[in-house]
């Protein structure tokens, strides 16, 4: 079959290597894609939020199934476009509607969820504007350090984690009152502060069945340590190593069952991945956010050690017959190790030439920020490439990764050394 994946990064780089694996695999496209994605499939400049112009190169280029890597379109109602449209209903699309996409689109949506089917997380309220007040009570009800959350999509920015009382409530004001972060801030959750280590886990789902993925740990800031800014993710491991199999039953009991239960008893169509950020609180699971779509870098580790047919996985759920299939999952623990532009997260430059890619050994190049131009592979973006590799356990795969980063180069190159620093 014909399958488009939408989005332009080392998430979606990696999902078409994936699926050109796959023996049900005809014609792979890419929208838009990057120089890595243009090696094993076309690249068709759409933009991936103008659902007219999916659609006419959807039926143009008799598309049976459409990837949708980033949250964006998700949320904009993707998928809902294609089940209203006649032409387009009978495509699988990989990815939930967008009401079941405001898990992740609306930090409350996503709490009234958790409480309403028993799934644990931290404690919360949620205030706006004509209620700054009784928020900034309820701080002082909690204990420090305060944690803050802007309702809606805040591209990554609108949590704010701070250990003084009055600064909180100042910061509560500014979101509310003078949107800090636009209309994202027009509600803010207020939550118990969780001490613990962070984890995630990935789920495939039919929206009746569940298959569940490796977990994965991702390196979230931009300096060695955990510290600095905030970034889209500068590394991954799979598996995580203290996820052990009791916690692993416990999270599958707790948090996946309940969930996708949840899908179905409030009638949500979900169809796709449900990316679980959680916590390890003592020896339990709580939920710290539901993302409606894979993790990026997570996905350069995940998909790698997936070893079943990731088209045969996707193509079961227009019929919901996923429990049909097992998941086979390599061994091997993967890293991914992020590269780039100096002076990401804030403003870097663009066009440095890339070198050393030809190079690298035993280890995968996903390209995100990456393009080509008069021959040349040059970045385009902050995140430039993911380098995976696999070995008996994280270090050693990290060393791998590590090596081969010696033999590329780029101008103000940077990447985290410290990967697996904490565990
Ligand atoms: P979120 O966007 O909800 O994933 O939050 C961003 C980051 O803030 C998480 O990855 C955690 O590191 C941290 N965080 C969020 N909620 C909590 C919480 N209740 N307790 C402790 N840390 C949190
Ligand atoms: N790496 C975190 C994310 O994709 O949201």
């Amino acid at each position: 079959m014909n399958i488009l994946v939408l989005g332009s990064g080392g998430r979606e780089h990696t999902f078409a290597w994936k699926i050109a694996q796959s023996e049900q695999c005809s014609n792979l496209f890419v929208a838009p894609g990057n120089s890595g994605t243009s090696k094993i499939a076309t690249n068709v400049p759409i933009d991936i939020n103008n659902f007219q112009a999916i659609k006419s190169f959807v039926l143009k280029e008799v598309i049976e199934m459409v990837v949708v890597g980033p949250e964006d379109p998700l949320v904009n109602g993707v998928h809902d476009f294609f089940l209203n449209d006649a032409q387009l209903q009978h495509i699988i699309v990989v990815g939930p509607t967008q009401e079941a996409a405001k898990l992740e689109g609306s930090k409350e949506y996503a709490k009234e969820f958790m409480m309403r089917h028993n799934i644990p997380t931290a404690a919360y309220e949620s205030f706006t504007k004509d209620t700054v007040a009784q928020g900034q009570k309820f701080l002082e009800t909690l204990q420090s350090p305060y944690v803050l959350k802007a309702d809606g999509l805040a591209a990554g920015k609108g949590v704010l984690i701070i250990e003084d009382l009055e600064e909180a409530k100042q910061e509560l004001a500014n979101m509310l009152v003078d949107a800090k972060f636009g209309d994202a801030s027009s509600k803010v959750v207020i939550e118990e502060f969780l001490d613990g280590i962070e984890l995630s886990c990935f789920v495939l789902t039919d929206g009746k069945n569940y298959q569940i993925l490796p977990t994965a740990k991702d390196y979230k800031r931009i300096g060695e340590g955990d510290t600095g800014l905030n970034t889209g993710g500068m590394g991954a491991i799979s598996p995580v190593p203290f996820a052990d199999e009791t916690f692993l039953e416990k999270i599958e009991n707790n948090i996946v069952k309940p969930t996708i239960e949840g899908f179905q008893k409030d009638k949500l169509n979900y169809k796709g991945f449900v990316f679980i950020g959680l916590i390890k609180v003592g020896d339990e699971p709580k939920v710290i956010e539901y993302n409606v779509r894979m993790g990026d870098p997570e996905t350069e580790v995940v998909m790698p050690r997936l070893k079943s047919d990731l088209v045969e996985l996707f193509a079961t759920f227009n019929t919901q017959t996923l429990d049909t299939k097992t998941i086979q999952i390599d061994d091997r623990a993967a890293t991914t190790v992020m590269l780039v532009s100096g002076g990401y997260p804030e403003s870097y430059e663009k066009g440095k030439v890339i070198s050393g890619i030809e190079a690298i050994e035993d280890a995968i190049v996903f390209h995100a920020g990456a393009k080509e131009e008069n021959g040349n592979i040059v970045t385009s973006g902050g995140r430039v490439m993911a380098i995976t590799s696999y070995g008996e356990d994280y270090n050693e795969a990290l060393k791998k990764s590590y090596q081969n980063i010696e033999k590329l180069h780029f101008d103000k190159m940077y990447y985290r050394k410290d990967l697996g620093f904490d565990l």
